[in-house]
């Protein structure tokens, strides 16, 4: 049978004597959306870095379409498909919006100028930033360049994107572009995503599957109307007050 896209198996990651991931278990299924939820330093960014080569687990493997990461970095897993955007969206400020997406396209098309040009004005167009195209980077706002980060993260046409933390802070327009965005990459593409996100009912909406962790350990893990009803996931996560 064919396995799962990304199988995460018995992952652990400490950082000296803090256990940041023990034991992580869980499966991405192809063309699939799989929601992360967990509470602030329950190991939802750490799980990502390990997924995409930033870091190495101390245990466990991760495996990518049937094949172990073991020692890969995360530029071999990009050409491999995986693809990441940050918990604080990353653009080149000083560049133009166009040529965020322009300069990695014309890198990976071996120097193709004009290819390139019409491609990154197709993913800007994509993203609804194509009025924006001429303006430097930095003067976007924030949800502006979570669009942008989105964008440029769909340059190496990715099997498996992972996003940390898109919608916070974001305008609910915005919110609902990357929504569709997201939506519309699974139908049309096949790929799979892996989202972190504080904002629950958007993310039970959005998921085929949910993980929760909490002290990095998977609370619960499955059907995402059931993860959040589940009684460990209250107790460890959504009961706990915004003090
Ligand atoms: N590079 C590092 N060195 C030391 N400790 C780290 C490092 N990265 C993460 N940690 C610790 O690991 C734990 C998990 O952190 P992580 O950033 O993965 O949590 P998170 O679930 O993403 O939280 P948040 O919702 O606040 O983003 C935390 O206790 C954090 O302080
Ligand atoms: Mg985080």
């Amino acid at each position: 049978m064919n396995p799962a896209l990304l199988e995460v198996d018995s992952v652990g990651k400490q950082f000296g004597g803090l256990v940041a991931l023990s034991s992580v278990s869980f499966d991405v299924p192809r063309s699939s959306v799989v929601g992360l939820i967990g509470p602030n330093g329950s190991g939802k960014t750490t799980l990502l870095n390990v997924i995409n080569g930033i870091y190495a687990p101390d245990r466990g493997s991760v495996v990518l379409d049937g094949v172990p990461t073991k020692n890969r970095s995360p530029s071999d897993l990009a050409a491999s498909g995986v693809s990441r955007t940050f918990q604080n969206a990353r653009v080149f400020s000083t560049l133009s919006v166009e040529q965020n997406l322009f300069i990695p396209l014309l890198h990976r098309s071996g120097g193709e100028r004009a290819k390139s040009i019409k491609r990154a004005d197709e993913l800007l167009a994509f993203v609804g930033l194509e009025a924006h195209a001429n303006k430097t980077a930095i003067e976007l706002s924030g949800g502006q360049k979570r669009l942008l980060e989105f964008a440029r993260a769909l340059v190496t046409k990715p099997g498996l994107i992972l996003m940390d933390e898109p919608f916070a802070g974001v305008h609910p327009q915005i919110k609902a572009t990357l929504i569709r965005c997201i939506q519309e990459i699974v139908e049309r593409e096949g790929a799979s995503f892996l989202v972190v996100s504080h904002e629950v009912p958007d993310l039970v909406n959005l998921s085929n599957f949910m993980v929760c962790l909490v002290e990095g350990k998977v609370a619960a893990a499955g059907n995402p109307k059931d993860v959040v009803r589940n009684e460990k996931v209250i107790e460890g996560y959504l009961g706990q007050s915004d003090e």
